[in-house]
């Protein structure tokens, strides 16, 4: 029998694509998402690709009546991956309860109905926001890396969800967990079927670059170019998100495989290369042709110098490795914004 995976925020950017490679690895999916930030043709979507509908439940995770009643329609989730989350940063300053109680809750939720249901293992989706700046001699950061006091309400959200399930853990509750520290994700499916879909103006890098490449934004700000960097502009570690989604099928493996080695792990997800935005911006216009209008700003309050991830522990132990280069994400990304284009959205 196919093992079924409850993947919570399933609609979303992460949830869509990471839905697609557990249904072409074998598993069957059971989404839940309450649809505040994503759309349910995403399911349709996701059908298209794969040529599998995965069940679909609009639930809030914070309604926990609600999410019980999934567990007791889907009898046998062997696992959850929890994505169902609010994301923006900026926002998450100015609203903190918001984030909070949603972050937090949907967690605890979930958690509290695992062993009830006899759910094994859970994988968070956690953030390299949890290290805020490295110590130049830690770059690149690994796990060990200490945490950082969290920059926004959300980036403690990430830490505090981390410290939930490994003290769940330590008190016994008989499941297992691993939390992956994603880097920056970035293009989307090749097929341009799925893709990220921000709301109103984008906050992020990449979706605001191919609107300006698009014409819908006049010009892409970069946000300083005086860093203690090689050309001044920040470095981040750009992954790909049909990598970034396949991290998610190989620990769950690990979980459902009997791998773990302790019960509650922790992995960076990356591809162990930082690149600036300057640089990024250069590789767009190769790989796409475009030339993108931008000009450089001041920097943005709250922004992190420099990271990137070293990556040898999911390498060695998940059997995981990004495989895909920065033109090729890029171009995805590209590709996405042209076929919004075609479909009358953006
Ligand atoms: N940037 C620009 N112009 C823009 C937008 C971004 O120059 O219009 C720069 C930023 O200064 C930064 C880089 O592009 O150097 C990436 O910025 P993003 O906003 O795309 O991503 P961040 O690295 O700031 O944030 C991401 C996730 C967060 C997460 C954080 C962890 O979006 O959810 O990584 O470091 F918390």
């Amino acid at each position: 029998m196919k093992r079924k995976i409850l993947v919570t925020g399933g609609t979303g950017f992460i949830g869509s694509h990471t839905t697609v490679e557990l249904i072409q690895a074998g598993y069957d999916v059971v989404i839940v998402d309450n649809l505040s930030n994503s759309s349910a043709d995403v399911v349709d979507g996701i059908e298209k690709i794969t040529g599998v509908r995965p069940a679909f439940e609009k639930v809030d995770c914070l309604d926990y009546s609600a999410l019980e009643h999934v567990f007791q329609k889907y009898t046998d989730i062997s696992g959850i991956i929890h994505f169902a989350a609010s994301k923006a940063v900026g926002e998450s300053v100015q609203k903190p309860l918001l984030y909070y109680r949603n972050n937090l809750n949907s967690l605890i939720n979930l958690l509290q109905l695992m062993p009830e249901y006899h759910v094994k293992g859970i994988i968070f989706s956690s953030s390299c926001t949890v290290y805020g700046q490295p110590d130049p001699e830690n770059l690149p950061v690994t796990e060990q890396a200490p945490i950082k006091k969290a920059e926004s309400p959300y980036g403690n959200t990430k830490q505090i969800c981390e410290e939930i399930i490994t003290d769940d853990i330590k008190s016994g509750a008989p499941i297992h967990a691993i939390l992956l520290r994603y880097f920056n994700p970035i293009g989307s499916h090749p097929s341009a079927i799925i893709g990220e879909m921000p709301n109103g103006v984008p906050a992020n890098l990449i979706p605001y670059l191919t609107q300006t490449a698009m014409g819908i934004r006049k010009e892409l700000s970069v946000f300083g170019n005086d860093y203690n960097t090689p050309d001044g502009s920040c470095i981040r570690d750009y992954i790909y998100i049909v990598d970034l989604a396949k991290a998610h099928v190989a620990a769950m493996a690990h979980i459902l495989d009997d791998k773990m080695t302790t019960p509650v792990d922790v992995f960076n997800i990356g591809t162990g290369k930082g690149n600036s935005v300057l640089e990024l911006i250069k590789t767009f216009e190769e790989c796409t042709g475009v030339k993108l209008n931008y000009k450089i700003v001041g920097r943005r309050a709250g922004d992190i110098e420099q990271v990137w991830g070293n990556v040898d522990k999911a390498n060695k132990e998940l059997g995981w490795k990004a495989q895909h280069t920065l033109a090729e994400a890029l171009s995805s990304a590209w590709k996405w914004q042209q076929e919004l284009r075609k479909r009358g959205i953006m």
